[in-house]
Order: C-alpha cells, then sequence, then structure tokens
C-alpha cells in the first residue's frame, strides 16, 4: 500500500526536501507517494508541516496519522485550533550541530573577551598584564536541558566549562549538573557566568527572564537567547544591561520578527542581534528524522518526539 505524504513547507525548499525525502524514504524501504497536493484530502496519511508554508488549517484532512512539523518550536502549531492529530517537533542532527556550533561560539566569545582582544587595527598595542580565565573557572548554565540544550552542554563541559542545566523533569547527563524546579532555576541564575536559553515558549516559560528573576542573576553575567524572544521581557533585560548586572546579550530569536528597525536592540552596544539563525533544520538530515517517524508508525513502533499537548512542546 502507497503511503500518501503531503510536503507543506515552503515553496523554497520543497526542491531540496523532494530530493532528499524520496530518497530517506528509498533508504527505509517505505512506499510513498510525496506530493505538495493531494486533490483528495482525505488520501493524506502524513504532512510535513511548516507554519510559514501553505496552509494552517488540519480540520481539512480527516485520515492523517501525524503532522510532521520541520521546526523544533512548536508554539504556534501546538495552539492551532484545528490541530487535532499527532504533532511531532523536529529533531535533527544537522539542526542540532548548528545549535551547537552557535552556542559554542558566542559563549567563547564572551568567555575569552573577544571584542576586547580584537585589535582595533589602530598601531596600538593593548597587551593586558592580567591572566584571563579558563574554561574551568566558568560557569555556564543552560535553561532547557533536551535536544539541543544537552548537546549544547555536552560542548561545552567538552571544553572544559563547569556546566549546569534546569530542564522541567530531572534528568542525568555524565559531568554536568542537572537541575530543575524553582530551587535549581535560582541556583542556575545566581551561579552562571554565562545564561544559555534553550527553552520552548510555552505558559509556563514566556517571560522567565523578567525583572523579577533577572534581580537573582549573577552581576556580570552574559546572556545568550537562542530559544525563542518572548522567554525574556525586552524592557527588563535591557533595564538590566543598563544597571551593569548583565554585562551583554547575544540574541538569536525575538518577541516580534523579524526585529522592527526602530527597536533598542538594534543600536544597544551591549546587544548582539543574530536574526533567527542559529540553527537551520536541514533537508538533507531531516528527511531521515521524518523516515524513521512514518516508519515507526507504519509499524506500530509510537511516534517519536511527540509534543505533549498540555505542556505546550
Ligand atoms: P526540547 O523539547 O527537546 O527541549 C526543551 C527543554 O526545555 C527540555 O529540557 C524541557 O524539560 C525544558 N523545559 C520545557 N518547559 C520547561 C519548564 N517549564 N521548566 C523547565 N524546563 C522546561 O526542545 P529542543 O531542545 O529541540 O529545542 C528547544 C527550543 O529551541 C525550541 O522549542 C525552539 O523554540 C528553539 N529553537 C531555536 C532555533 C533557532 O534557530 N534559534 C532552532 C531550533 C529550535 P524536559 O527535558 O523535562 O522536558
Ligand atoms: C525551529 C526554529 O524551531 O528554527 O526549528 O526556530
Amino acid at each position: 500500500m502507497k503511503i500518501n505524504v503531503l510536503y507543506a513547507g515552503t515553496e523554497k525548499s520543497w526542491p531540496d526536501y523532494e530530493q532528499y525525502l524520496k530518497l530517506a524514504f528509498h533508504q527505509r524501504r517505505l512506499n510513498v507517494s510525496l506530493k505538495c497536493n493531494f486533490t483528495d484530502l482525505g488520501e493524506v496519511d502524513y504532512i510535513i508541516y511548516a507554519p510559514n508554508g501553505p496552509f494552517n488549517d488540519f480540520s481539512i484532512f480527516p485520515n492523517v496519522k501525524a503532522i510532521l512539523s520541520l521546526w523544533a518550536g512548536v508554539e504556534n502549531t501546538v495552539s492551532n485550533k484545528t490541530l487535532s492529530q499527532p504533532l511531532c517537533r523536529m529533531v535533527d542532527e544537522g539542526l542540532t550541530e548548528g545549535m551547537v556550533e552557535y552556542i559554542v561560539t558566542h559563549s567563547l566569545r564572551y568567555h575569552i573577551n573577544l571584542d576586547k582582544q580584537i585589535s582595533k587595527q589602530d598601531g596600538v598595542w593593548r597587551h593586558d598584564t592580567m591572566v584571563p580565565n579558563l574554561a574551568r573557572d566558568r560557569t555556564i548554565g543552560l535553561l532547557g536541558l533536551g535536544a539541543l540544550g544537552s548537546a549544547c552542554a555536552l560542548k561545552l563541559r567538552e571544553l572544559n566549562f563547569n556546566v549546569q542545566g534546569w530542564s522541567r523533569t530531572e534528568k542525568k547527563i555524565p559531568n554536568i549538573e542537572c537541575l530543575s524546579g524553582d530551587k535549581g532555576f535560582d541556583k542556575v541564575l545566581k551561579t552562571s557566568d554565562i545564561l544559555i536559553l534553550l527553552l520552548p515558549l510555552t505558559d509556563k516559560t514566556k517571560y522567565i527572564l523578567n525583572s523579577k528573576t533577572l534581580a537573582k542573576v549573577k552581576k556580570g553575567i552574559f546572556i545568550i537567547n537562542a530559544g525563542r524572544g518572548s522567554l525574556i521581557d525586552d524592557e527588563a533585560l535591557i533595564s538590566f544591561i543598563d544597571k551593569g548586572t548583565v554585562a551583554a546579550a547575544t540574541l538569536d530569536v525575538f518577541s516580534k520578527e523579524p526585529l522592527p528597525s526602530s527597536h533598542i536592540f538594534w543600536e544597544h552596544a551591549k546587544v548582539t542581534v543574530t536574526p533567527h539563525i542559529a540553527a537551520e533544520t536541514r533537508p538533507q538530515t531531516s528527511s531521515k528524522s521524518i523516515a524513521e517517524n512514518i516508519f515507526r508508525s507504519e509499524n506500530g513502533l509510537g511516534l517519536l518526539n511527540l509534543v505533549d499537548r498540555v505542556e505546550g512542546y
């Protein structure tokens, strides 16, 4: 029997996805009809979905067995009132690798004080006699120890940072201090030199960094947000940067994207803006995750990365 899979990602990415999905289905020995359109919507078995794709109404597909999100963050999809089918978020080795590279780069930039060290090319030799800290002298805290947070934690640990992470449920990751609950959250805030946000956006995590919680952070902390913009209250962050509590912040995600050109983040000297590029879902690698999930579903093995509709991620 043919399995009918509807691609509902962006038109721009279709040629790449068509190529790599077909290859991945073939490698998993799945007999798939992959299309961007089906005349009979009742025939569709799976939807490969992105919120910036062609439709947002899931109610018109009566027999769909699962929605396979191309995005890791599913806050918009999970809140879609027409969604009744199981939803899987994207976990993709390419996405994870990309995020690890982004987080390590920006952590090291702050750790070695790169901005200060780079020569201004003005003929002045600014050699500081102070011996800089090594990674072993610094603590990095990660809010979120999921697919992305745990991979970043392990890579930062390999570089010799002291790494602590916080998650909703308790975790065990070798050589990482895994914390949860309010006490764990406070510890991460109070003791981290660099704080990384890799949480999903849910009712519980919205504005998790606000004037009350930022008041608890270690003075001079650096913040890197690659989760979602609304994890942080923008005004509170600026105020704590201006007070000198937060040394600097690198932000990849924003409450409103694209970040409006008038937003203070663009002109603030201690804020670095990157345009939601921390990590991309790559057709070549994510096609394998999608094929694997369809294989599992068709063989009664249970879907991977199933979104918990109550928790919202
Ligand atoms: P996961 O679902 O694998 O991990 C989420 C982590 O957050 C888990 O450790 C989870 O805890 C924790 N968490 C969720 N809610 C709470 C809470 N209330 N209190 C404490 N911890 C909580 O997601 P990923 O790691 O795959 O992705 C994380 C986010 O990164 C995505 O949701 C997305 O928003 C963002 N993202 C950004 C990209 C970019 O380019 N900037 C690219 C891709 C993703 P537990 O382990 O107990 O479930
Ligand atoms: C995602 C993202 O959620 O790109 O995958 O932010």
